[in-house]
């Protein structure tokens, strides 16, 4: 009974977010142009990868960070590791799982990293944000619940408890952490509401709190929920750099849907990132806003407005104005390697949106003599295409499954140089 109330209430959220009106008529998509990506702003050709880097990068970076996800602070002064609980003998003997919280000045985030029992040498390793505590990623009952943010029955309001135990293992599916292991990578994950809970008004709560220096708000050119969750993740790579058992060099980070956009920003703006997956990341993440294909800015706005910096409210409704597009924010990630993955009836991400992102980011890869995702017609389901820039879009809904996953690992085998 429970179960069925809390799924209508899901349901009726997801429905509150998808409004009927949102355009799924490929027919009326309308036309435009996207902001070129290999012209300066004065004007000047990009026509190599030292122009890029030197000229043209820190310009749309500058858009990206002051017009979206908001500037965020550096590393910070006054943060320690520690090592809460190890299990040497974990999943059957098959990893070694480790606890660590990351004090940022009292606030604190739990680190869960598995990283593979046999392994001879340093593992590297994936790094994701969850969104139901760090105990549903698997079922194994050493992992402490989660203290996570659940809005309250009555009032609506987040309130903060232990998750119950029948919790665990819930988004297991998500994650897949024995295949992870078995094919030789760690994996690393935090709660997100750790770092900030993902309501309107929680500002207090999240660690966005300790940098507002007397303000009610960040000015409208500073980070949002999504660049605190990003510069979290920063702070997981942070602690991974001092883990001997962890290939620092070899850190992938990979987030879905609003965790994907997470990630593509996490991507562009930490270099430590060796590899960038964005799963199901859709609207402000790689698809295409122009399109205006399902969710739209102004959905998002309406929705997350605690999501992305206050100056990116004015593009609500005005997609063909704005200085730049997905294709911009994930060329930033360049030259590294970048997946980016949809599924089919996720229309409210807009699939061909993601491809059409992955696509006109690719230039940017050109430059670099790498590979990246071709023009052409929108690719078959589970056949992912490009080189360095990756694309698939697979069956079924918004989610991440094991297929996901299987196509995540061989291109982290291929792009960081291990067998196949
Ligand atoms: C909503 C939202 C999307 C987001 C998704 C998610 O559907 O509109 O932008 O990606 O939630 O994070 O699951």
């Amino acid at each position: 009974m429970l179960r069925l109330f809390v799924a209508s209430l899901a349901l009726a959220a997801s429905a509150a977010a998808q409004p009927s009106r949102a355009n799924y008529d490929e027919s009326k998509v309308p036309n435009y142009q996207l902001p070129e990506l290999l012209v300066t702003r004065a004007g000047e050709p990009v026509k190599d990868s030292a122009a890029w880097r030197s000229r043209r990068r820190p310009e749309v970076f500058a858009l990206l960070e002051s017009q979206m996800f908001g500037h965020a602070p550096g590393r910070p002064e006054r943060m320690s590791f520690e090592l809460a609980s190890i299990d040497r003998k974990a999943l059957g003997g098959k990893a070694v799982r480790k606890e660590v919280t990351i004090d940022i000045a009292g606030h604190k985030l739990n680190v869960l990293l598995y990283l593979p029992a046999n392994a001879r040498g340093k593992t590297p390793v994936f790094v994701g944000l969850n969104f139901n505590g760090n105990h549903t990623i698997h079922a194994d009952p050493g992992i402490r619940l989660a203290r996570r943010w659940d809005a309250d029955k009555s009032t609506g309001k987040a309130i903060a408890a232990t998750a119950p135990a029948d919790t665990r293992g819930t988004r297991a599916s998500r994650w897949q952490l024995d295949a992870i292991i078995s094919r030789g990578y760690g994996l690393a994950t935090v709660y997100y509401g750790d770092i900030e809970p993902d309501f309107d008004g929680m500002l207090p709560e999240s660690v966005r709190a300790q940098y507002l220096k007397g303000a009610a708000a960040p000015a409208a050119g500073e980070w949002g929920a999504i660049g605190a969750w990003a510069w979290g993740l920063s702070r997981i790579l942070d602690y991974l750099e001092t883990d001997p058992d962890v290939d620092s060099k070899h850190i992938a980070v990979m987030g879905h849907s609003r965790l994907g956009k997470t990630a593509l920003w996490a991507g562009a703006v930490d270099p430590r990132w060796a590899l960038v997956i964005s799963n199901d990341s859709g609207e402000g993440g790689a698809a295409i806003s122009r399109r205006v294909f399902g969710e739209t800015v102004a959905d998002l706005n309406r929705a997350f407005p605690h999501w992305f910096c206050a100056n990116y409210k004015q593009y609500s409704r005005r997609e063909s104005d704005m200085p730049f597009d997905s294709h911009m924010l994930i060329a930033l990630i360049a030259p590294r390697p970048v997946y980016i993955a949809s599924a089919v009836e996720d229309r409210w991400a807009d699939p061909k949106g993601e491809f059409l992102g992955a696509v006109a980011a690719s230039p940017v890869w050109t430059l670099y003599g790498k590979k990246g995702v071709d023009p052409g017609p929108f690719p078959e389901i589970h056949h992912p295409t490009g080189g360095v820039v990756r694309y698939h879009v697979r069956a079924g809904v918004h989610d991440v499954t094991a297929y996901d996953w299987e196509q995540y690992l061989n291109f982290a085998d291929e792009q960081f140089g291990r067998r196949q």
